[in-house]
């Protein structure tokens, strides 16, 4: 399979690390020029280009990724899919609900694949996070809350919301498999005018459940955190422990029959699953070429990515006052 990518800064890179492993990365793409000396010494095998029509122009070429910035993602999708290739756009691949449904309508009318870079949900914890949800473990889910806070790293132009968001949002919808009918942000610019570096947001489903995100860089404690709180039992999914990345609690409320009104709680085990190590975005690039190669339901990943730039955009929407 030959690959190209578009974009390789900070985290372009680590895509390109994997590409290179798993498929032939047969182009890259830089609009800084001054980087093509370092680049090409990285990957020698690839031909260089700031310009992305010299890539696309390519008819050999299988697939292209994108990690450019945000705001150039939808137009650059476009371009690819155009050209008639695969594209994995790093997140969020729009940012506006009209963008992407203009993408995912043009990728099936191609019939090609439209992932979009949503690491967390290759991530294996939150694969076991997800069966217990689906298995019934939990019982009946009821609300389901993420905290994304560090200090740092302050972005000059997504905001809090747009960058931490992303990654919780795809999360909470993915386990849910709903969209949310009511989206409440608040948010505050502290550091530099509209950018947003304090975000809550508060999220409500046709079912009743609901969900709450607190993201920020502007805190003391580094959390990567989402808690599952269900009817049987509540689930932790804690990023920051090295072992213990899911820890199942069996606590409830409970009611006994023969004092019927009176609520009580339940507490019993708790329990850590063993969660494999393995690489998230080494698996999500493994999936994305098996996509291409034809195998899985390359609709679900671009239904996936239209479900949270829909989300995203309500969000945006509250936190403007509009
Ligand atoms: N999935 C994740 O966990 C994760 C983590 C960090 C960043 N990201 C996403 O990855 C993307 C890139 O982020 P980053 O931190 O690497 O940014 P970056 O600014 O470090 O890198 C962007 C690169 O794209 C290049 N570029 C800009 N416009 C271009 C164009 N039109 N054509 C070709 N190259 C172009 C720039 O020269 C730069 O090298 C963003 O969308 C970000 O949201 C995802």
């Amino acid at each position: 399979m030959r690959v190209g990518q578009a974009g390789l800064g900070n985290w372009g890179k680590n895509l390109a690390r994997n590409f290179s492993e798993l498929a032939d990365l047969a182009w890259i793409c830089d609009s800084a020029d001054d980087r093509r000396e370092e680049l090409l010494a990285r990957y020698p095998r690839a031909r260089f280009t700031t310009d992305v029509d010299e890539m696309l122009a390519d008819s050999s070429l299988d697939a292209i990724v994108i990690a450019t910035p945000v705001p150039t993602h939808y137009e650059l999708a476009k371009r690819v899919l155009e050209a008639g290739k695969h594209v994995f756009v790093e997140k969020p691949p729009a940012m506006t609900a009209g963008e992407i449904d203009e993408l995912v309508e043009l990728a099936e009318r191609r019939s090609l694949v439209l992932m979009p870079g949503h690491l967390l949900l290759y991530h294996p914890g939150i694969v076991r996070l997800k069966e217990l949800v689906d298995e019934g473990q939990l019982g009946e889910v009821l609300c389901v809350y993420g905290n994304r806070q560090n200090l740092g790293v302050i972005r000059p132009y997504e905001n809090a919301l747009w960058s931490l968001g992303v990654h919780d949002l795809s999360v909470i919808l993915h386990l849910l498999d709903e969209d949310p009918v009511e989206a409440i942000a608040l948010g505050r610019d502290f550091l530099q005018p509209g950018v947003e570096d304090v975000v809550f947001c508060y999220l409500r489903f046709p079912s009743g459940k609901i969900a709450h995100m607190h993201l920020s860089w502007l805190d003391p404690h580094k959390m990567r955190k989402m808690t599952v709180v269900g009817t049987e039992k509540m689930v932790v999914f804690d990023d920051m422990e090295l072992e213990r990345k899911i820890t199942v609690y069996e606590k409830a409320p409970w009611r006994a029959s023969d004092r019927y009104g009176e609520w009580q709680t339940r507490t019993g085990d708790i329990s850590s699953p063993r969660i494999a190590s393995d690489e998230p975005l080494k698996l999500e690039c493994e999936h994305f070429l098996a996509l291409v190669r034809g195998e899985g339901d390359r609709r679900q990943v671009a239904a996936d990515g239209a479900r949270v730039v829909r989300a995203l955009e309500m969000l945006t929407d509250s936190l403007r006052g509009s």
